[in-house]
């Protein structure tokens, strides 16, 4: 669009709109949407809002797992379309608090003394919702436990954080958390923190609690293994929609953050997005403007840029929440459509110095979503200029590059909050889920699967079943040199020759694996053995 900047000031009172119930602000101006495009896409809009009105009454919204999509009763537990599903969600939060004001108290405490750590196990929906709140809301001076996190299966990584715990492990609480209970980064990082723990002297159980569904395997072996405490997932909550459960709101109680505060801005979102009236819906208007803006096909990226280091995780916690419900291959018609919406950011002005130059001057491939936060600090501000503080120059950079994308025909959102509390957090969380829900309903896509996710793990499995079998073979084969072509059609399976080399070649570059190269020449040709 090319307007002037008084043709600009009214397409911004036409497309700003304040949600005053929620204290926050959306403007779609710079989006490419008008009136137009609302009417027409008036009957699919509200068709989702159908589909959503019947995921809340308890409808299987999720028809490949036979599945209801229950993360809005989380807010408001009497919407839940049975009174069990009730009094386990009451239940499980009057839980919680309890639990949480006996570790704060020190009725439940390590072997060291009262805790003063948690680390968190998990990965995916397990661990992203956590790591945003945690640094959304955390302070460092007042945090009751300080959180640590094992997001990976990554040794490296976790033996980093455990010496960042150090001494401390005798007063770190491990909150295990995987709503399957059998996700194998989660029950590796539960094993190297057990193995610590152990070789601190230290029961592990009397360390540890966990999040999972009651039945799991990881919730028969917090049982087998006296663990301090379990609290629930439930097959109606997906992970990466599971903030709002014992899966977000555990670690934020235990860190002292308002877990209130976060499920009463999820509830005041909730009711402000059932709203059938678009323009009055934001959740509705974002979904909306995903669609123009990409076509209905994905066809453009989201660049999220909150203007706010509290919030640098939050794009993180999108690309997930966004990546893994609409990225799918087929329809709820089984046709293939290989739908999606890629979600890349991290903060501003920080990013304005990496790839912003690209967003101006490169592909027109992107929307850019700006978080702006008027609040820029707590306390009085230091005048870096004349009238003028950091948080000046933050709203300046980001009102700077807003308009230097437009002015380039690059397309951008803004949401506007005043200040990032526990409350504020928790509507973006709801705000969000429930713009990714209408975006499915309007490409006509299941967004509470994720089939992508179990073919990883599937083969990863079959690598591993493969690294088995080769150490079977060169353990029989003791000190006898072995190429890869050889070891491939000894254990036969001559068609997985590439992964035979890349096993073999990871074995032998970590000590301890019992597996040597031997140089050749050529890098095919080389030979490995068991010493
Ligand atoms: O959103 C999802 O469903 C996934 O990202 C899961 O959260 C992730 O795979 C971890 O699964 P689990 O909680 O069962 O360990």
């Amino acid at each position: 669009m090319n307007l002037t900047k008084l043709e600009w000031w009214a397409r911004f009172k036409k497309y700003y709109t304040v949600f005053p119930e929620l204290g926050l602000a959306l403007d779609l101006s710079r989006m490419n949407v008008n009136d137009v495009f609302f009417a027409a896409m008036e009957p699919q809009i509200q068709k989702a809002f159908a589909d959503m009105a019947a995921l809340e009454a308890g409808a299987i919204a999720n028809p490949d797992e036979g599945r209801m999509v229950g993360h809005y009763w989380l807010r408001n537990p009497a919407l839940a379309p049975t009174p069990e599903i009730r009094s386990e969600i009451e239940q499980t939060f009057a839980k919680i608090k309890v639990f949480s004001k006996k570790i704060h108290s020190g009725e439940i405490q390590g072997k060291g003394g009262p805790f003063k750590n948690f680390l968190i196990i998990g990965i995916g929906g397990s661990a992203l919702g956590p790591q945003f709140v945690a640094q959304a809301l955390g302070n460092p001076r007042k945090d009751k436990l300080k959180p640590f996190f094992f997001d990976n299966t990554d040794p490296d990584g976790m033996n980093r954080t455990l010496a960042a715990i150090g001494k401390k492990l005798d007063r770190t609480l491990c909150i295990v958390i995987s709503k399957s209970g059998g996700t194998k980064e989660t029950r590796n990082g539960m094993l190297v923190a057990q193995a610590a723990y152990e070789q601190a002297g230290l029961d592990f159980g009397q360390h540890a609690v966990a999040v999972t569904m009651f039945g799991s395997e990881l919730d028969k072996y917090t049982l087998a293994n006296r663990w301090i405490e379990r609290f629930p997932m439930w097959d109606w909550v997906g992970g990466r929609t599971s903030e709002l459960s014992a899966v977000g709101l555990l670690p934020a109680a235990l860190q002292g953050l308002d877990i209130d505060g976060l499920i009463e801005g999820g509830r005041l979102a909730d009711e402000a997005t059932r709203k059938s009236n678009v323009t009055e819906n934001p959740s509705a208007l974002l979904s909306l403007a995903w669609y123009a803006s990409g076509n209905g096909k994905g066809l453009k990226n989201m660049v999220v840029l909150p203007y706010k280091d509290r919030l640098e995780l939050f794009s993180k916690y999108l690309q997930q929440l966004v990546m893994e419900s609409l990225g799918k291959e087929l329809d709820l018609n089984g046709q293939v459509v290989n739908q999606g919406l890629s979600v890349l950011g991290n903060k501003g002005s920080t990013d304005q110095h990496s790839y912003i130059q690209q967003l101006r001057e490169g592909p027109n491939d992107f929307f850019a979503t700006f978080i702006e936060v008027q609040k820029d600090q707590v306390g009085n501000p230091v005048y870096t200029e004349p009238d003028a503080t950091s948080g000046d120059f933050l709203q300046g950079f980001f009102l700077g590059t807003r308009t230097a994308l437009s002015d380039n025909h690059r397309e951008s959102i803004t949401i506007t909050v005043n200040d990032v509390d526990a409350k504020v957090v928790g509507l973006l969380i709801a705000l969000f889920e429930r713009a990714v829900g209408f975006y499915a309903s309007l490409v006509n896509i299941n967004a509470y699967h994720q089939p992508g996710v179990e073919a990883g793990k599937k083969a990863a499995g079959n690598v591993l079943t493969l690294q088995r079998e080769i150490l079977t073979y060169l353990k029989a084969n003791i000190n006898q040199r072995h190429t890869v072509e050889e070891i491939a059609q000894a254990i036969g399976k001559p068609e997985e020759m590439e992964t035979v080399f890349k096993i073999l070649e990871h074995l032998a570059a970590n000590k301890g694996r019992n597996i040597k190269k031997l140089k050749s020449a050529n890098v095919f040709e080389a030979g490995y053995k068991m010493v």
